[in-house]
């Protein structure tokens, strides 16, 4: 009986405060800018992989929460090419090492988050697969060296392969061998963030980050400084942020750069949208507990669809998360290493004259 190898993993998801959009190389996924996020708690929302191949397998399989995927797709086959390449070199070095570089590979992922959260997932997906390959061909591979390959499967899921605060690093090599991610700060040494994700709308989004960022990087004005003036300067102000846990820093940070992604998307042309109208009620709502407090002890940010994470300190819960959960009621939860919760809340009957 053929032998089967087999390897399983986790990655977090992980959600941008400066956020990428734009590929100056849409092949090699090459980013027209630097990003910057915050790794959500393992136990929070992650992807869990394995990773597994045999001589007896006919092809290359992906099946996710069940339904099997399309494995043919380049961002797949990229990461499957680059992962079996390290492990033939390996190969080629021990003559001892299976060949597992030659057989086809079964991907089996689920995610611990409801679909219907309408979360994107490709992060942590191709994280986890670039891992658990990773893992199941035993390579040697550092975190940033496998973020090249995870970065091919999409941009995001290079930053799900660290924890904490993580920065991507736009390099600028035509291979794209320096366009890696790497650790900014640890999740211990600024803890006690927490992240309160609000569902404005399960629907899956209209325009998928992949082709609304190449509009926007045709056809908006606005784009350029975006990209080369505003995000470099964003990125230095908030590794500093972030060294010297000044929140209300990374507050305003956080919301200006969502907010100047979501309007070079209204400058495409023609336009994307990605906010409905209970965004922008929590936008306002953010807004007021700010207020309230005096000073930013609440963060919102989206990425390219209309539900909401805000992110707020621990000692803040009862005037951040408690606000919101007063009156949307808790949907669903996860418990969190951190010591905190990631909660999904309906937002659709959010009222912004609600905090006051
Ligand atoms: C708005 O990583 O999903 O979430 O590289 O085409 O797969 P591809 O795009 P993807 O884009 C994420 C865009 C974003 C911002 C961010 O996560 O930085």
């Amino acid at each position: 009986m053929s032998e089967i190898y087999r390897a399983s993993t986790t990655a977090p998801v992980n959600i941008a405060v400066i956020k990428y959009w734009g590929k100056r190389d849409p092949s090699l996924n090459l980013p027209t800018n630097s990003s910057l996020s915050v790794t959500l708690s393992q136990s929070d929302l992650r992807t869990h992989t394995t990773a597994s191949c045999s001589p007896t397998y006919n092809s290359d399989s992906l099946l996710l929460n069940g339904s099997p995927q399309d494995t043919s797709g380049s961002r797949t086959q990229a990461c499957f090419r680059e992962l079996r390449s390290l492990r033939s070199e390996l190969e080629k070095s021990d003559a001892s090492l299976p060949k597992l570089s030659t057989q086809k590979l079964k991907i089996v992922s689920e995610n611990n988050f409801p679909t219907a959260a309408g979360l994107a997932s490709s992060a942590a997906g191709f994280a986890a697969l670039v891992r658990a390959i990773a893992d199941l061909y035993q390579l040697t591979a550092t975190p940033t060296e496998l973020s090249r390959i995870a970065r091919q499967g999409s941009g995001s899921a290079c930053r799900s392969l660290f924890g904490g605060y993580v920065s991507w690093e736009m390099g600028s090599a035509a291979d794209g061998s320096d366009s890696l991610a790497t650790e900014v700060a640890p999740s211990s040494h600024w803890p006690n963030i927490r992240a309160i994700i609000l569902v404005a709308s399960s629907a899956k989004k209209g325009v998928s980050s992949t082709s609304g960022m190449q509009q926007t990087v045709a056809t908006s004005e606005l784009f350029s400084h975006r990209a080369k003036v505003l995000v470099p300067e964003r990125m230095t102000k908030m590794k500093d942020a972030i060294k010297r846990k000044d929140f209300a820093a990374f507050a305003e940070l956080t919301m200006r750069d969502s907010n100047g992604f979501h309007a070079t998307c209204a400058d495409t042309y023609p336009p994307i949208f990605y906010l409905n109208d209970t965004s922008r009620a929590a936008i306002r709502v953010v807004e007021n507990i700010n207020a309230a407090a005096g000073r930013s002890i609440a963060a919102y940010t989206f990425d390219a669809g209309p539900n909401a994470v805000v992110y707020y300190l621990a000692e803040d819960e009862g005037a951040v998360a408690g606000v919101f959960k007063g009156f949307l009621g808790e949907k669903e939860g996860w418990g969190s290493e951190r010591g905190g919760k990631v909660k999904v809340v309906e937002g659709k009957d959010l009222d912004e004259n609600a905090v006051q």
